[in-house]
């Protein structure tokens, strides 16, 4: 499947699960489809991107997928400032403050995307030549920070609700529950497996060709 067809199966997927989730099973106004319930299906779908790009699933894939996951990772947060308000989040708000909770989420979304800036640098021609082989492998795998940081990002906004089941609308799970369990699969199977041979020492030349686990 080309990466645009991914990207288009993933936000059709998350989009219905959202709109289930939310106006059928849920009482959310259709009227808040556009900003806030679209908002989630972009921030699930975002972090479905990167993790089949740190998947590897499909190599030559692997590179557009990550790219788009940091565009919808740029759209998310647009239309997530947008919204930031207690009308739209009570949950995260004391008064007119953030509670610690909530600042501690948006900290881990800002360092996520902070982190994303540096394999989403590394994809453009031409910078692995300027970086040399070490330096853009591990720029590269900053992404597996930007998961984590996405994990935690999601669990600190929601795992109150991951407790209490009988209370999902329609029966389905939180998107916070599934967005962390999308960014911690290319966690666990990368600490899971065997550990990688370290890079030869040649490989620090700029421009060469690198060995086959490069970006992961
Ligand atoms: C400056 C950075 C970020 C900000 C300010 C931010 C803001 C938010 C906000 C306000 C929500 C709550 C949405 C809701 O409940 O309707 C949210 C949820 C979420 N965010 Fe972020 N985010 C940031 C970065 C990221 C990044 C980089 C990713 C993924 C790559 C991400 C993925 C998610 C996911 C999966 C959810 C759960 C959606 C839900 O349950 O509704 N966020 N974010």
């Amino acid at each position: 499947m080309t990466p645009s067809a991914t990207l288009i199966l993933i936000l059709t997927l998350t989009s219905c699960y959202s709109i289930l989730r939310y106006h059928v099973f849920g009482d959310v106004p259709w009227a808040q489809l556009p900003l806030y319930v679209l908002n989630k299906a972009i921030s699930w779908s975002a972090v479905t991107l990167l993790a089949l790009a740190y998947l590897r699933w499909n190599k030559p894939a692997a590179r557009h997928l990550g790219v788009l996951g940091l565009f919808l990772s740029f759209a998310h947060i647009l239309m997530s400032f947008s919204l930031l308000s207690p009308a739209y989040y009570a949950k995260f708000y004391s008064g007119p403050q953030l509670t610690a909770s909530a600042g501690a989420a948006l900290l881990a979304g800002v360092g996520a995307v902070v982190i994303l800036a540096l394999p989403g640098i590394a994809t453009v021609p031409g910078v692995r030549t300027e970086l040399g082989d070490v330096r853009w492998i591990r720029w590269q795998r900053a992404g597996y920070w930007t998961l984590a940081l996405t994990a935690a990002h999601c669990a600190f906004m929601g795992w109150q609700g991951w407790l209490t089941p009988a209370k999902w609308q329609g029966g389905l799970p939180p998107i916070t529950l599934l967005g962390t369990l999308t960014a911690l699969v290319p966690l666990l199977l990368k600490f899971s497996a065997r550990p990688e041979r370290p890079l030869p020492a040649s490989a620090a030349t700029p421009g060469r060709s690198s060995n086959k686990s490069a970006g992961k």
